[in-house]
């Protein structure tokens, strides 16, 4: 007897719910849809699963089971752009997407912008904001080497140059001090001691903790970014939720103007603006 992808996501969820994934129904149903070849509402119209579909998503509900994050199995999309993610490089989150959103805003009326992105992970933050402005000239530094992969393969086809460095040292692209539009960040800044769900464990450590108090990367980041920014130029940086106070005083105190704290849709300390001069 055939059966149909209500059923096998119906069985899938319960799989899924019974490892204590936090959303089974809607993980299911995403891994059917990419089995699928369609969207999640694309599903009630999709022809239903052959063998091989059913195998397929059988070993995706399994892995996910035992929590191996859901964007290494279907990708990761961050503002309408599909990201490649796996082992050894941070997933992007849905909030980082709040400080590329300002950086667009803020760089609506500058013709051609340079724009720097420090820590880059898989690449969301250069490639989401040079997909959304084709005129910008947009560099993405990253240090870790299996990190550096990812961000290759998602950076090389969008036209991002990659830099492979310490965000934090002075030597990393100083070629280009004193003329950036923007500086993007989001660097590690979770305190050592926080405990994480599983599928953040399964991030890299390096690019989640940031010392004993998160500050670690932090505090030579925006000396960094100063340095590369052109009088007038702006700063955008995502940090720990816990920190909506701490950070926006750490770069106050350092002579940053413009000085502006952002919160997202629940109320969270999610990231920081600055302006140089
Ligand atoms: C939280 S992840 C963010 C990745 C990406 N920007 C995003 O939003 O999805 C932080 C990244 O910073 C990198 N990193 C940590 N310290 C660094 C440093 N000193 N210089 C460059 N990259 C660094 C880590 O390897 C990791 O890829």
């Amino acid at each position: 007897m055939t059966t149909t992808w209500r059923e096998l996501v119906t069985k899938g969820a319960g799989e899924l719910a019974a490892g204590g994934v936090p959303s089974p129904l809607v993980d299911a149903e995403l891994l059917a849809a990419h089995v699928a070849g369609t969207s999640r509402g694309g599903l009630i119209l999709a022809p239903s699963p052959d063998e091989d579909a059913v195998t397929r998503f059988g070993e995706l509900i399994a892995l996910r089971r035992s929590r191996t994050p859901l964007q290494y199995l279907i990708g990761a999309g961050f503002l309408g752009v599909d990201l490649q993610v796996g082992p050894g490089v941070f997933v992007p989150r849905p909030e980082t997407e709040l400080l590329v959103d300002w950086a667009l805003g803020a760089l609506r009326e500058t013709p051609k912008p340079l724009v720097v992105d420090l820590c880059s992970g898989s690449g969301a933050i250069a490639i989401a904001f040079a997909a959304h402005r084709p005129d910008a000239t947009v560099v993405a530094v990253e240090t870790d080497a299996e990190a550096l992969v990812w961000l290759r393969r998602n950076a090389g086809p969008r036209g991002v140059r990659v830099v492979e460095g310490d965000a934090t040292a002075a030597e990393t692209l100083a070629e280009l001090d004193g003329t950036v539009d923007a500086v993007l960040s989001n660097p590690p800044y979770v305190p050592d001691a926080t405990a994480v769900s599983p599928e953040v464990r399964r991030d890299p450590a390096r690019a989640v903790f940031g010392g004993a108090d998160g500050l670690d990367v932090i505090r030579p980041l925006h000396r960094r970014a100063w340095g590369l920014l052109r009088e007038g130029g702006r700063f955008g940086m995502e940090h720990d939720d816990t920190h909506g106070y701490v950070v926006p005083a750490l770069l106050k105190e350092a002579g940053w103007g413009a000085v502006e704290e952002h919160r997202d849709l629940a109320g969270r300390a999610r990231f920081v603006t600055a302006g140089k001069g």
